[in-house]
């Protein structure tokens, strides 16, 4: 993997496209066997986490659903601290198991304001799975229960993660070049 260009920055190569799916794959089978025997319902935070959701969700084994919301705080490479709903739930989530399917856990604000909302609605459970998180940034402590990776505080694109729009499409996970 080489260096790529997304808009005026460069970005690195992180996370090569096998070490993301083969952790995938071992997350989704720790999530298959704690479900065994129930239906839990995937909740997907659109847009990063689209390919996360897809890949986690076809390794899933067992009856299982899967339903998205679109939240964003995000403009360009720094956080807004100002979370929007532009698409919200329309699926009952009352007495069900709930799995949250994040791309990456920042500084929290986003589940942090998500949360209530959906614990309004009583669901049996609710257990978080994120792709990538990032422990130095935490603001808002959130409890996840399956993290494939921690990472360093440095901007990432690429696997649904975007730059201002652009990058969603690599295959692969790359960090913004030069950034302390
Ligand atoms: P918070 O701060 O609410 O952030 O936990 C979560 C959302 O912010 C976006 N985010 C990123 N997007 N590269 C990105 O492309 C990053 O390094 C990054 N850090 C946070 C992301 O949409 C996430 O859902
Ligand atoms: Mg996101």
């Amino acid at each position: 993997m080489t260096a790529v260009k997304v808009h005026d920055k460069y970005f690195v190569p992180f996370l090569s496209e096998e070490t993301i799916q083969q952790k995938i794959s071992a997350v989704a089978a720790t999530i298959s066997l704690d479900y065994q025997g129930k239906k839990p319902l995937f909740i997907a935070i659109l847009n990063g986490s689209f390919m996360f959701a897809a890949d986690l969700f076809k390794h899933i084994s067992g009856d299982a659903e899967i339903c998205f919301i679109k939240l964003a705080s995000y403009k360009g490479t720094r956080s807004t601290g100002h979370v929007v709903t532009a698409i919200g739930l329309d699926t009952d989530v009352t007495g069900r198991e709930v799995v949250i399917v994040e791309d990456i856990i920042d500084t929290g604000k986003t589940l942090h304001n998500f949360l209530p909302q959906l614990y309004n609605q009583q669901p049996a459970s609710v257990k978080i799975a994120v792709l990538l998180h990032k422990p130095e940034a935490t603001v808002y402590p959130i409890n996840i229960n399956y993290c494939c990776f921690a990472i360093p505080n440095k901007f990432v694109v690429g696997y649904g993660l975007d730059y201002d729009g652009l990058g969603r499409n690599l295959k692969e996970i790359f960090q913004l070049q030069g950034e302390e």
